[in-house]
Parts: structure tokens; C-alpha cells; sequence
């Protein structure tokens, strides 16, 4: 079987999701479509690197991800760094010659998501495969939502209703880290949460065509983090720890239309206490209605017009495996999947991708639209007007 060198950069949280999306890939995938080495590591904090080396089996580590890039060996390069930092890696990667997944916002600048977006289409004559990290459009039920949308069950699509919203961040005593930070991170929740919704929303019902918008930043100052290390609102510095300013959004609420015609909203916060991972995605239909929610990520709710006056509403179907991937997965419905398995079904959408030199469906376009989606919402919020995305 073929083996893919993988470089991987940026060994944070999203660093162990691709090692766990790498190595439980063949477990799941057999024969895998070529079986991923887990040669380098890269962080550019020593100790991380060395240690996450030993900890998530790499060969080699380094702290200057240029050694990934330079190595004739590695065939594949993931970019797990925060997002100011992807453009420049991504694109030296692909001219490298190297095969990349990229974690999402796919940059921290329109401008680099452009450039981007570019050099993969420049890779792409050449045969380089190159990937934005939205995986949860491959939520098994996200998917079977597409097939129900796709073979026309709930008609044509008049309403699209999207939020994203978690807790982490409402406590203003946690860390300033470099999401909290424009010059490291674009953005704050837009480009860190709503992207994703952005994605998924344009994935089940076409490109948006325009949006109108709000964005606040309630918690303007927070005590800056030690280690330089986001642990996600684990660290707590106490009262005396020193505050800066906050530059990016805490949250953002817009309409949207699609260029089908149909019309929705996306709302997306950091700072909803009881709301975790809460992506939620409602379409409704001239002839039904479809609701997923992350957080039952085993479950599609579907409603349909044409049910009896006396049966009609909402039921669920649980995903298994008659679902997307669910024959690879867990062959009992209701086992249910979560975050380490979606990671592997994208890292055998990856591998697939390279195995048959076909682009996969998230290839950074998409990741660069999703970005003047957003630029539009930031003007939108400026200016109170309706802002078209620029095609
Ligand atoms: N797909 C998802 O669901 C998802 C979830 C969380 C984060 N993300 C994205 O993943 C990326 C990383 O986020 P994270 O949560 O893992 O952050 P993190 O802060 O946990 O980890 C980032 C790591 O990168 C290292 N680093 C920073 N600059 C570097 C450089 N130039 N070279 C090498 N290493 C460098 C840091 O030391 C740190 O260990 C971001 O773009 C983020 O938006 C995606």
C-alpha cells in the first residue's frame, strides 16, 4: 500500500484532531486509500513540539515549519497554526509540491485567502490536492440532509435558519488568547464559528448572494494569556493577571439571501452559557422541513408537507450504517459517531483525494468564499446596509 509522509504544523487542539483523523482513518477505511506516515511535527514552542512528537508518534520534530516544507520526503502537510499564519505555509507548501489540508478560516485576510485560493488552483494543474478543514458538512447527517435536499423531498428550499453558538469565551476573566487577537486571528467568532455555518449553509443551499448584518465585541478587555498557547478558556489567570483589548467580534447576527432566492439568518456567538457546540441548521421547504443540531449529531429531524393532517411533523432519523460512512464506522445504529470520527471520515475524504487526484468538495475556493462572506457581513455592520458578496 502506498504511504503518504505527513508534516504536520501547529501541534495545538486542531494538531491532535488531524493525528487522531490520520491514524484512526485505516481502522475504519480498509484497504485505506494509502496509509498516512506520521513523519514530522512542527510548533513553534519547543517543548510542545518535542512532546507532542513523543506523544502522537512522529518520527522527527522541529520548531520552524520551513524543515517540513524543505523535506523531499514528506508528501502531505497539515497547518494546524492559528490562521494568520496559514497563508504563508499553505502556499510555500503547494509550491513545495506538497498535498495540504488547511484548517479553517482558511485566513486571516481576504487577501490571503485570495492568494490561496489561487495557488491551489495553480497546484491543482499540477496535480497537488489541497483541502480547507469544514468538516462539518461530512456529519453523516449534514449529508443524508444534501440527499433529501438533492433528490428535491422538501421541494425547493425558502428558508435556511443557522447559529453556531458556544460558552467558552462569556467568562470575561478568560484569557486574551490570539483568538481574541485581530492581528493573529482576522477575525473573532465570524471567522472562528460562523465560517462554519457559512459552509454548511451554502453546501445544502447554494451560494449567498447577499447579507445584512450586527457584530459586537461585549467583553473588550481580557487578562492576557502566559505561554502563548490557546487551552481554550482552561487557563484562568486571576484578577490581577494584566488586561488588553479585545479587536475581534464576540458575536454576529445577519440575514442572509441565497441566490436560489431563498432567504435565512445565521447567529453566532461565543458567549451563549448552556450552548456548547450548538450548530444548528433548519431548512424549510415547499414540501418539508429538515433540523440537525450538532449536538445530537446522530440525529436528522425531517418533516414532510405531504404526511396525513394527523401524522404530520417532525421525526427523527438516527444515522448509522446506512449513512454516509456509517458501513465503516460502527455497524450498530444508534452506537453513534463524534468529533474523532468526523475527523477521520475527512482525513479519508484527504487521502481519497490524493489516491485518485481528484480535488475533494472543500478545496480552498470554497474556504476563500466563505471568507468575502464575511468580509460582506463586516461591511454590512459598518455601513447598516445590505452588502452583495463579490463573486
Ligand atoms: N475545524 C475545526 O473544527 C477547528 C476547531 C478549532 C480550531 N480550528 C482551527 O485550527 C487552527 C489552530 O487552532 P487550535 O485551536 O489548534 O490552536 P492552538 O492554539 O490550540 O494551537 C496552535 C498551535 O500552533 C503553534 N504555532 C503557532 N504559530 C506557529 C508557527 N508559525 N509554526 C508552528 N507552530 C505554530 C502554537 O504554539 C500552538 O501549539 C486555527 O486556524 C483554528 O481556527 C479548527
Amino acid at each position: 500500500m502506498k504511504k503518504l509522509n505527513v508534516g504536520l504544523v501547529g501541534a495545538g487542539f486542531m494538531g491532535k484532531a488531524h493525528v487522531v483523523g490520520y491514524s484512526n482513518m485505516p481502522k475504519f477505511f480498509w484497504p485505506a486509500p494509502a496509509m498516512p506516515v506520521m513523519k514530522t511535527i512542527c510548533d513553534i514552542v519547543p517543548e510542545i513540539a518535542e512532546e507532542s512528537r513523543e506523544r502522537f508518534g512522529f518520527e522527527k520534530s522541529c520548531t520552524d515549519w520551513h524543515e517540513i516544507i524543505n523535506d523531499p520526503e514528506i508528501d502531505v502537510v497539515s497547518v494546524c497554526t492559528p490562521n494568520n499564519a496559514h497563508a504563508e505555509i499553505t502556499i510555500a507548501a503547494l509550491k513545495a509540491g506538497k498535498h495540504v489540508i488547511c484548517e479553517k478560516p482558511i485566513a486571516a485576510t481576504l487577501e490571503d485567502a485570495k492568494a490561496m485560493a489561487e495557488a491551489a488552483e495553480e497546484a491543482a494543474q499540477k496535480g497537488i490536492i489541497s483541502m480547507n478543514a469544514y468538516q462539518y458538512r461530512r456529519v453523516p447527517a449534514v449529508d443524508l440532509a444534501k440527499k433529501f435536499i438533492d433528490e428535491g423531498s422538501i421541494g425547493k428550499i425558502l428558508n435556511v435558519r443557522c447559529t453556531y453558538l458556544q460558552s467558552w469565551s462569556a467568562d470575561p476573566s478568560s484569557p486574551l488568547s490570539w483568538r481574541f487577537q485581530k492581528d493573529i486571528a482576522g477575525a473573532g467568532t465570524l471567522g472562528d464559528i460562523a465560517s462554519h455555518v457559512i459552509d454548511i449553509a451554502q453546501y445544502l443551499a447554494g451560494d449567498i448572494d447577499e447579507v445584512t448584518g450586527m457584530m459586537k465585541t461585549y467583553i473588550t478587555e481580557r487578562p492576557v494569556q502566559e505561554g502563548g498557547v490557546d487551552l481554550l478558556g482552561t487557563v484562568k489567570l486571576g484578577d490581577n493577571a494584566e488586561k488588553k483589548p479585545v479587536d475581534v467580534d464576540d458575536e454576529d447576527s445577519f440575514l442572509v439571501k441565497f441566490k436560489s432566492g431563498a432567504v435565512g439568518s445565521i447567529e453566532a456567538t461565543r458567549n451563549a452559557w448552556g450552548r456548547n457546540n450548538f450548530i444548528t441548521v433548519e431548512l424549510h421547504g415547499t414540501l418539508g422541513s429538515l433540523y440537525f443540531n450538532y449536538e445530537r449529531l446522530n440525529e436528522l429531524q425531517v418533516c414532510f408537507a405531504n404526511d396525513p393532517d394527523d401524522r404530520r411533523g417532525f421525526k427523527t432519523i438516527y444515522t448509522g450504517p446506512a449513512h454516509f460512512h456509517g458501513d465503516v464506522t460502527w455497524n450498530i445504529p444508534g452506537m453513534n459517531i463524534g468529533y474523532g470520527e468526523l475527523k477521520a471520515i475527512e482525513m479519508y475524504e484527504f487521502i481519497k483525494a490524493i489516491a485518485e487526484g481528484k480535488q475533494p468538495s472543500t478545496k480552498l475556493s470554497v474556504g476563500y468564499r466563505i471568507e468575502r462572506v464575511c468580509d460582506a457581513v463586516r461591511k454590512s455592520a459598518e455601513s447598516g446596509c445590505w452588502v452583495k458578496v463579490e463573486d
